[in-house]
């Protein structure tokens, strides 16, 4: 029977339920997910929250550069498949199509993978031209992946699938859960994730915490199995387990651009989002046949591979506001404070 918020607070009145249930729930329910809505939340004024995409073309740009040397590596093929999973409004697959020139634009064929329908119709209009031409498409997630060569990328994929918050309390682990009365921390054994954060401190503390991402494996293993040869990259939030561990990791709530930390309000209606446990997500990719498989931070990864010195030559002829945003899209992608730690860039091979 389809879950509604009516039967969610029914089965609220009968016990407890993981947050993990409450974020897929509040995202992803047929009739009541945030990412299953008509309209959608990004933007500045009015939304809830923006993503790199909202700040300017160069995350796009600094994309096309990478996978043309992707391109490159694997001899030049004349097919070179750039599946965008949790593509979302297509605004970086936009960017990136509109960055590439000559025989690797002849080659490349962004397909665009996300079943909320706010995104599929934004990307309906920033994909126009491309969609026309036959150098864009779009499968849906039930969709089987055949097998190809090229590239799969995401911006803000894994941080949106639904997390389990777990913390240590000295004793033994506790899991977070919504109850009639709110959100609470319940004892409860769970071997997996507690042998892997185990193995990832030197020394749990009272307070230490994690988020525990049950799809992770299927989700980034169905997309790893799917890439014969070429690229894979994960633009997302997150850290290192320990780090993570050390810091104690919850839910996130976004609402009109604020973290207020009530995960649990207004379901449906905001955005909740998790941290990426990065060395989890590097151990699932290198189980699934990726080599050379490593993250850093965005500033680091776009200090190597964008441009810089031909975006510096190419702005002298953009107007002065154009030109100031260019600089603050740099600032965003690069600086500590904003995006340049916070997010981190994994990649991986495979041949
Ligand atoms: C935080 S949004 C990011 C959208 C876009 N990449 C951006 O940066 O603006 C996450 C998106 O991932 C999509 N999503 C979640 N799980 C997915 C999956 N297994 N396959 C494809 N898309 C998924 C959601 O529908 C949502 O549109």
């Amino acid at each position: 029977m389809r879950t509604t918020l009516e039967d969610l607070q029914a089965r609220l009145l009968a016990g407890p339920i993981p947050a993990a249930e409450v974020m897929a729930f509040a995202l992803y329910d047929p009739a009541h997910g945030y990412y299953r809505r008509a309209s959608g939340p990004w933007g500045f004024e009015g939304k809830d929250y923006y993503t790199a995409l909202d700040l300017g073309p160069l995350l796009g740009q600094a994309l096309a550069v990478r996978l043309e040397a992707a391109w490159e590596r694997l001899g030049r093929p004349p097919d070179f498949i750039a599946l965008e999973p949790g593509a979302g409004r297509g605004w970086l697959g936009r960017d990136l199509l509109a960055a590439i020139t000559g025989d690797f634009a002849q080659a490349l064929k962004y397909v665009h993978r996300d079943d909320n329908p706010a995104a599929r119709s934004a990307a309906e209009t920033a994909l126009a031209p491309f969609l026309a031409e036959g150098r864009a498409r779009f499968v849906s997630e039930a969709e089987p992946l055949e097998p190809f060569d090229g590239c799969v990328f995401s911006n803000e994929l894994f941080d949106a699938l639904p997390a389990q918050p777990w913390k240590w309390d000295g004793a033994r682990w506790n899991r977070e859960v919504l109850t009639a009365s709110g959100p609470e921390w319940h004892p409860f054994d769970h071997a997996e994730s507690a042998a892997w954060f185990a193995a990832r401190s030197d020394g749990l503390e009272p307070g230490d915490g994690s988020v525990w991402c049950e799809a992770l494996p299927a989700v980034a293993g169905a997309l790893a199995g799917a890439l014969r040869r070429g690229l894979f990259l994960a633009i997302d939030y997150g850290d290192h387990a320990a780090n993570l561990l050390a810091k104690g990791a919850d839910l996130r709530r976004y609402k009109g651009h604020t973290v207020d930390g009530k995960w649990a309000e207004e379901l449906g209606a905001c955005d909740l989002t998790a941290d990426v446990d990065f060395t989890r997500l590097q151990a699932v990719l290198e189980g699934r046949g990726l080599a050379e498989v490593s993250h850093h931070h965005l500033s680091r990864w776009i200090r190597t591979h964008a441009p810089l010195a031909d975006w510096e030559a190419a702005w002298q002829d953009l107007d002065t506001p154009t030109r100031l945003k260019r600089m603050e899209n740099l600032l965003q992608l690069t600086m500590p404070g904003m995006m340049g730690e916070r997010f981190r860039v994994l990649e991986g091979w495979k041949d």
